[in-house]
């Protein structure tokens, strides 16, 4: 005859310390990840911000460069210029609210007129060969050479 094996002693019902720490630990688990969610958006939202100015900057350069390249390839029909022309007179418009900080600046702002007036005029009456081109591609290098002595 066997006698029956002590049965194991049931596992004791957690304390409610126990509870507690279990709750309090899932509710840090949340609050890191929710933390990071946070963190993540905010940050994605800024480093669009920080971009914002040199890649206008950036656009500047390359439109320009492309009015230097066709002064020296001899491509300065009206035509030809006219695209870059006409991007750099729209990219004109995004200097306020690529740099917020300056937009109030008196100097930035008289800098960014200068420019869209030179680009204004420049597209009125496109420039019709190379000499022109070239004198074109001179008066918007100096409105942008003017604003980087004063701002940057
Ligand atoms: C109204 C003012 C203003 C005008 C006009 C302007 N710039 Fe700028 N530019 C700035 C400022 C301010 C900075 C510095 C930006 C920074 O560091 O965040 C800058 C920086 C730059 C940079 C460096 C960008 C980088 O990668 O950090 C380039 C290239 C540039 N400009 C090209 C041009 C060209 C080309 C033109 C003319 C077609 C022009 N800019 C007209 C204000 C101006």
């Amino acid at each position: 005859m066997s006698t029956p094996e002590p049965r194991p002693p049931a596992p004791a019902p957690p304390s409610a310390a126990a509870r507690y720490a279990v709750v309090f630990a899932i509710g840090l688990m949340v609050g890191v990840f929710a933390l990071v969610v946070v963190l993540r958006a905010l940050e994605s939202r800024r480093g669009w911000q920080d971009h914002y100015p040199a890649a206008l900057m950036r656009l500047y350069q390359a439109h320009l460069a492309g009015l230097e390249a066709d002064v020296e390839a001899g491509r300065c029909a009206p035509a030809d210029g006219l695209a870059n022309l006409r991007t750099l007179r729209l990219l004109s418009d995004d200097l306020a609210p690529a740099f917020p900080d300056l937009r109030d600046h008196r100097g930035f702002a008289a800098h960014a007129d200068r420019t869209r007036r030179t680009l204004d005029a420049a597209l009125a009456s496109p420039p019709g060969d190379c000499a022109a081109l070239r004198a074109t591609v001179d008066a918007i290098g100096e409105t942008c050479g003017d604003c980087h002595r004063d701002l940057r």
